[in-house]
């Protein structure tokens, strides 16, 4: 594939920006300065860089993105700037969207892509993906409170019952939660019915992604094809 057309299919921009990215010298493969816009290279997995920065070109974006506090997953935020802003422009570009939802104030693993089959299939209740949420409580978790979490709580917009998959005290006033749905507030809204109520929320885990070797909050990276593969694999159930 041509390198001009490359990069129009991860977002830098028109054709006639990308021929320009390539004519001021802004670009490198393999650490070479790449500057014809007809250099053929095989795109799946190409690492190259603009401006400095380092790409993988994948036909499908999927990146992990350490979400901070004050930040809304919406495109059309209401009262906190989107997510989206700390993505770059090429992401956005290509139209990446949240994987699900997280409050305005929860902190943690957001997944974004910009792949709908792959949105559907991570956040279908049907595919069971395990999410851990680590949650702040306001009064101390006990024993009855951990049972009923795990037995099931009825919420206010459905009569059925939905239980978390895993639920541990993890201090005084602090409980681990293991969901596979992901239903508006859920997390603040299953505390608040077993009589307690939600100070703090990060999400640790999503599948078998974890946040335990970054990145740091506000930065993102890409979900490499080994994590990816592991992410469509089935949990054991
Ligand atoms: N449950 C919630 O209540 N909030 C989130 O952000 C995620 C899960």
């Amino acid at each position: 594939m041509r390198l001009d057309e490359i990069l129009f299919s991860q977002g830098f921009g028109s054709r006639r920006e990308c021929a320009g990215l390539l004519a001021r010298r802004l670009v490198r493969v393999s650490g070479k300065v790449e500057a014809d816009p007809a250099a053929d290279f095989e795109p799946a997995g190409l690492q190259f860089e603009v401006e400095g920065q380092a790409w993988t070109c994948y036909s499908k974006a999927l990146v992990l993105l350490h979400k901070p506090g004050g930040y809304e997953c919406s495109q059309k935020p209401k009262h906190w700037p989107s997510v989206l802003l700390l993505l770059p422009p090429p992401l956005r570009q290509r139209g990446v969207q949240p994987v699900g939802r997280l409050d305005q104030d929860t902190t943690g693993l957001l997944l974004l892509t910009d792949d709908g089959t792959l949105i559907h299939r991570l956040t279908s209740p049907k595919h069971h993906v395990p999410k851990v949420y680590e949650v702040g409580c306001d009064r101390p978790v006990d024993a009855e409170q951990v049972r009923q979490l795990l037995h099931g709580v009825v919420l206010d917009d459905d009569p059925l019952p939905v239980r978390a998959e895993g639920c541990e005290a993890t201090g005084e006033r602090s409980l681990r939660l293991t969901l596979v749905q992901g239903k508006y507030h859920q997390v603040k809204r299953m505390v608040a019915a077993v009589g307690n109520h939600c100070l703090s929320l990060h999400r640790s885990t999503f599948g078998a992604l974890t946040l335990d070797d970054g990145p740091a909050p506000g930065q993102w990276r890409f979900v490499t094809d080994a994590e990816r593969a592991l992410l469509m694999a089935k949990p054991p159930r």
